[in-house]
């Protein structure tokens, strides 16, 4: 189920984002956004200075080691491939001037792919456009001009194309009808081979999403603030709530939404965080004084005034907002701004930014209940007004993240975490590459990976770094070699061990994907002013590269498409020709199944265990508590694993050890040390909490599992929580519970944890929160939401508030179902 979730997990991402989209003619693809400035520039110098040993990798002893039976480095360039690849490259033509397209592909393995161009010009006030809808069934070879299926009425691009996100087949596209103004859908279940259209009784303000539960359940906000649903995919709606600010699905066809007392989006803060579980038939108040809130994983978050004042903090409910605790987060301000990084059922990786416009913060890491939280990565780069961060889930290896710090000095370094946030390190310089003119010592440098941050400064990266699930230990990303990020023109770097040990894969940006679970890596260099006529492909994971020239009549590029989900073998080179009076689409899509001639064996693949140098030490690649060996493509086989190639993997518990274990309540680590030692002002104090509403009381020895630690045996650390059977009422959370005077009394015990928190900067320390119960809760705030979601929300734009990547006009299939859980 996991395999055919994700592939339609990323469908459903890849819609809600318009799909890929490409421009044409004066503002081609990814052009016109990237203008090379400097504005970074002068900000080169040295990694930041946290309280690790900067230098030293994780394990200074990973080598490069190629699963091969030779060993030597050189490349042995595939012979007569030249021929097989002509005989399956297919180009298409669009007889389409249109400036944009967009892909969707629908269902999983289907092989239909929906194309959509949009021609649109403002005109008065009123858009003029046009849409044409081509529709393929070989996975892009071929394409039909379906235009007739929607009438030729004209699609409202920025909605996209909504796919359903189980393999149903149902597709919707919005429309505007030029005249009245309103809005029709056109909706097909039959994957796109026909439509029917129907009238809405509102005019949209979002894309229609559908309960990821039951496709045939619609919800969507009108441009009025109203919340409309369908339960019969569109026929018939009902108007289920006034004033609706945000809203999202959440599980067992929960719908969560804040409403307005007040008739106005714009006074967040006084929104109430609204429940369905029928479809509206009853509608439960869950929380008051909302600023804003999100899903991630189990975990329902929500921002929440203080009793006065302008500070929020966050507060979470694992059982769907019918209780709530004060996570132990520091509150924000108004200019500040919560976000979820990442996460699932077992914990949430929280960025909390810091007050002033500093454009950095601290990531927190929580514990299996989303109140408890550590301190993982200080100066954490995610600006205020771009809204970016380069936190990046490596989906290939568990436990792995990339990000960026801002140093003190301003340059923006990127460090990598191997243990879910419990350490951060500087990347391994790639064995093949020098330092460049970052470096103040050209033997001492590290790899930086541009992601999003470097998007938003309009840097030439086309790519963000790229890992799929099943192509396990892989990462191919753009970056640069120094003490710091650079600005000049960046590389192409891969790692095969989940960001251990990196090489130089390709010089200059180029746009790339990934085939085949891995078996199959393939690149087109990103030009701005040459057409290109050459594909790069790798069957080594990006050690030795091929080239093909897929036209004799090169085109100008605008993108690669691949079906989301990396099992394909098919790929589309996108772009444009620029005939002597015209411009027009085009598409080669190459399917690479005879070059690899062969279906993968048992002696095609080796034995890999992850997260270590050698797999004979019993003791290497513990984990979160344990290990992980894989079966991985020895890099010289040229063979297909096949679309129904299934990762496999033998996970074997390991020992527990102290660094198995995060810091209770009132303890914390020094720095060097797994040791967690009691919190000097809290010796001796009972220490109290509220959980679930009720206060009880803690015992305990100060550690306590991390979350999805699956250890056995070795340390074992008591941890009792008693039920003192009293009821305490977590801060603010329910409306009659309000009261003014608590807020006053909280401040102070804040500072203290403030204070508390600045002490105590060792690394992966746990910061430590008391709180007490009988009077007050004096607990750290949280609240949700991503600031530019909150802005835009303000605005009255309801966004997913996710944590998407995502650059507009980028052609990226997010592949991380996590950014859907936030959604
Ligand atoms: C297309 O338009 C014609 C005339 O306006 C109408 O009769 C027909 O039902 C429409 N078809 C669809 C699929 O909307
Ligand atoms: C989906 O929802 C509709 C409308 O509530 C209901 O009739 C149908 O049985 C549901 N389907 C599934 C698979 O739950
Ligand atoms: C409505 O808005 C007014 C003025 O902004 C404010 O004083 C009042 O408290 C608000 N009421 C509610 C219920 O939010
Ligand atoms: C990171 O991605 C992996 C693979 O998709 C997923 O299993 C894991 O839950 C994600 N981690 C977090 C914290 O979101
Ligand atoms: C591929 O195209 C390039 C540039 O058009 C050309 O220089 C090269 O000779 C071609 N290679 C082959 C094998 O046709
Ligand atoms: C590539 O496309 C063809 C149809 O043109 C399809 O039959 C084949 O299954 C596709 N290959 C993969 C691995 O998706
Ligand atoms: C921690 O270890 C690092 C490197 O081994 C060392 O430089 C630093 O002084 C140590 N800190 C303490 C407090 O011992």
């Amino acid at each position: 189920m996991g395999l055919l979730l994700r592939g339609i997990l990323l469908l459903s991402a890849c819609t809600l984002t318009a799909g890929v989209d490409f421009q044409l003619g004066s503002k081609p693809f990814g052009q016109s956004g990237f203008v090379r400035r400097s504005n970074t520039e002068g900000k080169a110098a040295k990694i930041v200075k946290r309280s690790l040993p900067a230098w030293l990798a994780p394990s200074p002893n990973h080598k490069i080691k190629r699963r091969s039976t030779e060993e030597d480095d050189s490349c042995k360039a595939l012979q007569g491939y030249a021929t097989k690849l002509d005989a399956n490259t297919h180009d298409f033509e669009f007889h389409d001037l249109s400036g944009s397209v967009s892909l969707a592909w629908v269902g999983d393995g289907t092989g239909v792919i929906l194309a959509l161009t949009t021609f649109q010009v403002p005109f008065f006030m009123v858009k003029l456009g046009q849409s044409k809808l081509y529709r393929s069934e070989d996975y892009g070879k071929s394409f039909q001009d379906v235009t007739v299926l929607i009438n030729n009425t004209f699609i409202r691009s920025e909605f996209g194309i909504a796919i359903s996100p189980s393999n149903s087949g149902k597709v919707i596209l919005t429309a505007e009808v030029s005249g009245d103004l309103k809005t029709r859908i056109f909706v097909s279940e039959d994957f796109g081979k026909s439509f029917t259209d129907r009238n809405l009784p509102f005019n949209p303000l979002t894309q229609i999403t559908y309960n990821p539960e039951n496709s045939s359940v619609l919800v969507v906000l009108s441009n009025d603030y109203e919340l409309w649903l369908s339960e019969d995919f569109g026929v018939n709606w009902k108007n289920i709530h006034r004033m609706v600010c945000l809203v999202k699905w959440g599980r067992k066809n929960t719908i969560y939404f804040t409403a307005s007392l007040n008739g106005s989006c714009i006074d967040r803060g006084m929104l109430e965080l609204r429940r369905t579980t029928n479809y509206g038939k009853t509608i439960k108040t869950v929380a008051s004084k909302i600023y804003s809130f999100g899903l991630g994983g189990r975990f329902l978050f929500a921002s929440v005034m203080t009793g006065k004042g302008t500070l929020r903090t966050i507060h979470v409910s694992v059982d769907q907002g019918d209780s709530w605790n004060i996570a132990q987060l520091p509150p924000v301000g108004h200019e500040q701004f919560y976000s979820i990084l990442a996460a699932n059922d077992e914990m949430v990786f929280m960025h909390v930014d810091e007050p002033g416009d500093t454009g950095f913060g601290t990531i927190y890491v929580s514990d299996d209940r989303g109140t408890v939280y550590s301190k993982s990565l200080e100066r954490h780069l995610y600006t205020t007004t771009g809204g970016d961060t380069d936190f990046t889930n490596v989906t290939s290896l568990r436990g792995v993240f990339i990000t960026s710090v801002l140093a003190e000095d301003n340059s923006v370094q990127s460090v990598v975490s191997f243990d879910q946030g419990g350490e951060w390190v500087p990347l391994q310089k790639p064995a093949n590459s020098k330092c460049d003119a970052t470096a103040k010592d050209p033997d001492k440098c590290s790899l930086h990976i541009h992601a999003a941050y470097s998007t938003s400064q309009k840097l030439s990266i086309p790519m963000l770094p790229l890992t799929e699930p099943n192509a396990v230990g892989l990462i191919i990303a753009h970056g640069s070699v120094g003490d710091a990020i650079s600005v000049m023109r960046p590389d192409v770097y891969v790692s095969d061990d989940g960001g251990y040990t990196w090489i130089k894969a390709l010089d200059g940006p180029h746009h790339y994907a990934i085939l085949d679970s891995g078996g199959l890596l393939v690149a087109v260099e990103h030009s701005m002013t040459n057409p290109v006529n050459k594909i790069k492909f790798s069957t080594d994971e990006g050690q030795c590269w091929n080239e093909y020239n897929f036209t004799k009549d090169p085109i100008f590029f605008t993108g690669l498409a691949s079906e989301p989900g990396a099992r394909s073998m098919n790929v589309s080179i996108w772009g444009y020709r620029d005939s002597y009076l015209s411009q027009y689409w085009t598409s080669f899509t190459i399917d690479f199944k005879e070059l690899l001639t062969r279906t993968c064996e048992d002696r095609d693949y080796v034995q890999w265990l992850a997260h270590s140098d050698d797999i004979s030490d019993p003791d290497d690649g513990c984990l979160l508590g344990y290990k992980e060996k894989f079966l991985r493509l020895r890099k010289d086989s040229v063979c297909w694993n096949g679309r129904d190639y299934k990762v496999s993997t033998q996970p074997t518990p390991c020992l527990c050890t102290l660094d198995d274990f995060m810091c209770d309540f009132g303890y914390y680590r020094k720095e060097n040390s797994s040791e967690c030692v009691e919190q000097p002002d809290l010796t001796d104090k009972v220490l109290e909490f509220c959980l679930q509403g009720k206060e009880e009381q803690l015992q305990t020895s100060g550690y306590r599992k991390i979350p999805g630690d699956k250890c056995e045996g070795g340390e074992v650390h008591s941890r009792k929580e008693i039920d003192l059977s009293k009821r305490c009422v977590s801060d603010l959370v329910g409306p009659e519970l309000l009261v003014d005077n608590k807020a006053s009394k909280s401040v102070p015990v804040v500072i203290t944890v403030v204070i508390v928190l600045i002490l105590s900067i060792a690394a992966g320390v746990v910061f430590v929160k008391k709180y007490v119960c009988g009077g007050r809760f004096l607990v750290h705030r949280y609240s949700v939401l991503q600031q530019h979601v909150e802005a835009n929300a303000a605005d009255g734009i309801d966004e997913p508030l996710e944590t998407n990547h995502t650059q507009n006009g980028k052609i990226e299939f997010h592949d991380d179902s996590d950014e859907d859980l936030l959604e």
